[in-house]
């Protein structure tokens, strides 16, 4: 039989393999997003960058359930000026594409931290849409309104000529509608999603568990929902997807790949399957496409479309 062939593009981007280290997981640290690649991550996107240092939520602000993990963490980081190098150290020693994230709470601070993020010339910038709009009167997530979502990808681009990804999340009534505004306002590509609003609660103590009580919930739970968005992203616009939300095995990704994406982001499984879950994903990849004829991964493409 012909050898398979793994490798993807992202536009012009070209990955080894379409596993990618989702944002958050491993921390910013520049060594720590190394450590992904060095175990077979096809590229990384570290923790998202915001206008200032921000300490994140207190503890607890993660808690496991049957069907994955919670998390309120709240996006702690060192603020952009801190921040550019660790993302310079990454992407000069990780071998493969580096994506920083980045998010802000104002239209302009968006704007602002896309411009000095650019400074360090990445092929590619995500953009981490699912922050609370603190400009607006109840801060809701940018990600969860078309127009704001959209507006914030105009102000991005005005500021820098790397091409965006639009990273959305699950928690809308249409996301054919978030993502068609997002294309128009000129995303270069989609991403989806992000976590999904949760709770657990202890009732032994009659207490949520995380101390931000409400959270984000990751890993399997989330996999059918994710594979939906994607499949209807999928059909609203033309820009390439790259999909996530519970991906933990190659038939996992291989699902993904099939409702639309082009490429899948990986972060909850690696408490599952250890930090080589980049290069375990990508053999079982491999492994599907041998014993069911795939040559290429652009052969699988949105293939449950038709
Ligand atoms: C602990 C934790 C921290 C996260 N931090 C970020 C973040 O900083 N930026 C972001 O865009 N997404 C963040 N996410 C969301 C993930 O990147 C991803 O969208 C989500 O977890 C779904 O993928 P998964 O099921 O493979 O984990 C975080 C997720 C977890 C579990």
């Amino acid at each position: 039989m012909a050898t398979v062939d793994i490798s993807t593009k992202i536009l012009n981007v070209k990955l080894t393999n379409p596993t990618i280290l989702a944002s958050g997981i491993v921390g910013i640290s520049g060594a720590a997003c190394c450590y992904a690649a060095k175990n077979g991550a096809g590229a990384i996107i570290p923790k998202s960058i915001g206008p200032r240092e921000r300490e994140g939520h207190n503890n607890p602000i993660l808690v496991e359930f049957k069907g994955g993990f919670l998390n309120a963490v709240g996006l702690p980081n060192a603020g952009i000026d801190n921040s550019l190098g660790e993302i310079e150290f990454a992407m000069k020693n990780a071998g493969v594409p580096v994506i920083p994230s980045i998010f802000g709470g104002t239209k302009e601070e968006f704007g602002m931290v896309a411009e000095k993020m650019a400074t360090l010339k990445p092929q590619l910038i995500e953009v981490n849409l699912s922050c609370p709009n603190t400009g607006s009167d109840f801060g809701e997530a940018f990600a969860l309104n078309a127009k704001e979502a959209a507006d914030v990808i105009r102000i991005v681009k005005s500021k820098t000529k790397v091409p965006i990804i639009a990273k959305l999340a699950p928690n809308v009534p249409s996301i054919k509608k978030i993502a068609k505004a997002v294309e128009e306002a000129g995303a270069d590509a989609i991403s989806a999603i992000n976590t999904m609003p949760g709770m657990v609660i202890d009732v032994k103590t009659a207490k949520p568990v995380l101390h931000n009580k409400q959270g984000g919930v990751s890993g399997h739970a989330i996999k059918p929902i994710a594979v939906n968005c994607i499949y209807d992203i999928y059909e609203a616009v033309k820009i390439p997807i790259i999909g996530m939300g519970g991906v933990t095995t190659g038939e996992d990704a291989v699902e993904m790949i099939m409702a639309g994406a082009v490429a899948v982001e990986i972060g909850t499984a690696i408490y599952y399957r250890g930090i080589d879950v980049f290069r375990k994903v990508s053999d079982e990849i491999k492994q599907f496409m041998e014993e069911n004829s795939y040559g290429r991964i652009s052969d699988m493409i949105g293939i449950a479309h038709k």
